[in-house]
């Protein structure tokens, strides 16, 4: 566990760091899953090291995973066991077997060791490069940077990714777009003695732990949206196309409730600063989920948009359409907008 001793500094740190290794890190990989015996590391306890990870994982759905209300809620249903071992896993590294439930600190859903602990090491996707590790480490980047590693849980969006990935070789893991990427150190000092340690460790391209869904925004060619007709004289005037380029449903999840908003606004078109747009009407269409079937990857739908005009105003002075793709609700958050796009309509005045 110990490395680089190079210099003399380095060597007396280490053997300090020996001294101190001895036994007082041990809980950190040791595990027993047996019911009434059961303990092993909680993830708070990693945090004190991995101070970064630790705190995306907590805000992170799978923090909540086990304490989730909607969860709990099934499970004073009556849901039974068949539903841990995806929500408190004990390994996900059982060889593709469905994860069994982990019987200590259900609390910490999908927890740090779930992934990451295997044979008494924490594995990852890079080999050590600090001065001192409390823990044995081992390396497996193919485990960590394919889309398996997800679909021991995600079945269902994992077989809907594997369908894409067949069809579109480039298709993106779930990785590259669920954890933002990053350049840091694996764990940060928190006082003067750990920041010496961590000035030995390299400072590597890697991702974050958020699995959230805010900067997904951000990526571009996930949805296409075509207008494919506008008629301002007919009662239903305005179609759009809608097609799925995400290599898994949307929404996707097969307990989930999202639902995706075509938002539509109608404005006259500004013509110079002094003659502001003026908002004409609005449309708000559900276009999956609530009932509505989720669009299924590479899947387009053609949707006829009502729009609701503002008093007074007309159809015919619209020039300009803005579409607006919306994923909700979220917890405490304002819908997500995926997607924004401006049409010019053919002028009519
Ligand atoms: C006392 C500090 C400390 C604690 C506590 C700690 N670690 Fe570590 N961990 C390290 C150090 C140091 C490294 C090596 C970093 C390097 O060499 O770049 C490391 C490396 C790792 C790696 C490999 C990183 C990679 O790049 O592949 C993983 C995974 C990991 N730890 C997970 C955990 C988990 C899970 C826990 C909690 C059960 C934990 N660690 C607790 C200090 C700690
Ligand atoms: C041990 C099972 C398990 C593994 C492995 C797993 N997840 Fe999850 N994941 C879950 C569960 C359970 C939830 C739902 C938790 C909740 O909302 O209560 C979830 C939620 C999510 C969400 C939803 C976030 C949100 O805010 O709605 C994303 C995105 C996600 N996981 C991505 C991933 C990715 C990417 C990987 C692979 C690196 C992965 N997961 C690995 C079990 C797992
Ligand atoms: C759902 C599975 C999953 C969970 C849960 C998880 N990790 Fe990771 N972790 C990953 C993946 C995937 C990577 C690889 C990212 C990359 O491509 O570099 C990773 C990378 C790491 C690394 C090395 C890269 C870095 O960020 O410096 C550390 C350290 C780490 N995780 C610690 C933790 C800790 C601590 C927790 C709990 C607070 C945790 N992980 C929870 C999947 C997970
Ligand atoms: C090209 C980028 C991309 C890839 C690759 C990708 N996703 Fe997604 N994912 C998204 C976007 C965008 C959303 C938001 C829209 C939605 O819910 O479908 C999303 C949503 C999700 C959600 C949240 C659903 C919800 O409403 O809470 C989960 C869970 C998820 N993805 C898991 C996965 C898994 C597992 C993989 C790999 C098998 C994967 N994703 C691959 C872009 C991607
Ligand atoms: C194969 C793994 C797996 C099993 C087994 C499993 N879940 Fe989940 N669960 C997930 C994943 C992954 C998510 C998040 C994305 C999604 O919905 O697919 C999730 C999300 C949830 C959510 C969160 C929904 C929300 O919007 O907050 C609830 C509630 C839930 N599951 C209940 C259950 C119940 C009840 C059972 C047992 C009948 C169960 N799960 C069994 C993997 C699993």
């Amino acid at each position: 566990m110990l490395k680089k001793i190079a210099n003399p500094a380095a060597l007396c740190l280490a053997a300090l760091l020996c001294l101190a290794a001895c036994s007082p890190f041990a809980h950190l990989t040791e595990v027993n899953n047996t019911l009434g015996e059961a303990h092993g590391p909680k993830a708070v306890d990693c945090g004190q090291c991995h101070i970064e990870q630790f705190g995306e994982w907590q805000a992170s759905a799978h923090a909540q995973a086990f304490v989730n209300p909607r969860f709990q809620a099934a499970l004073a249903d009556g849901a039974d066991d068949s539903c841990l071992g995806c929500h408190v896993p004990d390994t996900v590294r059982a060889n593709g077997e469905p994860p069994v439930p982990r019987n200590y600190h259900r609390q910490d859903g999908v927890s740090c060791v779930a992934c990451h602990l295997d044979k008494g090491a924490m594995t990852g996707p890079e080999p050590e490069s600090a001065l001192f590790t409390p823990h044995p480490i081992a390396v497996q980047p193919e485990f960590f940077r394919t889309s398996g590693l997800c679909g021991t849980c995600h079945t269902e969006t994992f077989r809907n990714w594997q369908a894409s990935r067949s069809n579109h070789p480039a298709t993106p893991t779930c990785q590259e777009c669920h954890m933002p990427p990053v350049v840091r150190t694996a764990t940060k000092g928190s006082n003067p003695f750990s920041k010496a340690l961590v000035a030995f460790e390299e400072s590597r391209p890697t991702r974050r732990h958020t699995f959230g869904l805010a900067h997904l925004a951000e990526i571009p060619g996930l949805i296409e949206i075509k207008m494919l007709g506008w008629q301002p004289e007919k009662s239903s005037p305005l179609q759009l196309s809608v097609r799925n380029l995400l290599p898994h449903s949307l929404p996707t999840g097969s307990f989930r409730t999202r639902r995706i908003w075509i938002k539509t606004t109608l404005h006259t078109q500004p013509k110079t600063v002094l003659e502001p747009s003026l908002f004409l009407g609005h449309g708000w269409t559900t276009l999956a989920g609530d009932g509505i079937p989720a669009l299924a990857a590479d899947e387009a739908r053609t949707l006829t948009i009502p729009i609701i005009l503002a008093p007074g105003a007309s159809l015919t002075s619209a020039e300009l359409l803005t579409v607006q793709v919306l994923l909700g609700p979220l917890a405490e958050e304002e819908d997500l907008p995926m997607l924004r796009k401006e049409f010019i309509l053919p002028g009519t005045r």
